[in-house]
């Protein structure tokens, strides 16, 4: 084979869960169209969004895929999973019940996405909301450390680190 117009090309998968209400939607609303939207409504089924980065001269594209925290509103959830390199694994920053459940969202990314090389990121996001935090950066990070994950705090409100969350783990996948 070998044509000319076989051009380099990279499409990588990247999922985004968490519980409802996190800001899975504005962090990828953020990401792909500097869009915060702040009365979104809960998301239902999937949504896929595809965010160009260029990387040692080469362009990466990621698709990146955001379903509903509720379990009511999701879709087939190994479909969901299926293919990803990449995770963002989110919580809330001023709700502690959203940090308790990132052990079971790593648990399903685990059990329908065994593969050992997903790219997996810890968010933090709402770090705007400090005056009424209820987990500390700390917290955070010691748990990311645990369990093999970066960290970052983000917030999709005031733009804190949301491309460089992105980016850190379409990287990592490259
Ligand atoms: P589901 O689709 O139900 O799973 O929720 P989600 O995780 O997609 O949350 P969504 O992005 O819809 O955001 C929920 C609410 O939090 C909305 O009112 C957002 O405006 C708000 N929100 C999202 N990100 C931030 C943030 O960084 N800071 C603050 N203060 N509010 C945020
Ligand atoms: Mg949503």
């Amino acid at each position: 084979g070998g044509g000319e117009e076989e051009a380099e090309e990279y499409l990588f998968k990247v999922v985004i869960v968490g519980d409802s209400a996190v800001g899975k939607s504005n962090l990828l609303s953020r990401y792909a169209r500097n869009e915060f939207d702040p009365h979104s409504k809960a998301t239902i089924g999937v949504e896929f969004q595809t965010q160009s980065m260029a990387i040692e001269g080469k362009e990466v594209k990621a698709q990146i895929w955001d379903t509903a925290g509720q379990d009511r509103f999701r879709a087939v959830t190994s479909a969901y999973y299926r293919g990803a390199f990449g995770a963002l694994v989110v919580y809330d920053v001023s709700r502690r019940s959203t940090f308790d459940s990132v052990a079971r969202w790593l648990d399903e990314l685990n059990t329908y996405n065994s593969d050992s090389t997903v790219a997996k990121m810890l968010v933090g996001n709402k770090c705007d909301l400090s005056a009424i935090r209820e987990v500390s950066i700390e917290e955070g990070k010691r748990f990311a450390e645990t369990e093999g994950l970066f960290f970052m705090e983000t917030s999709a409100l005031n733009c804190t680190n949301v491309k460089t969350a992105f980016e850190i783990v379409i990287k990592e996948i490259y």
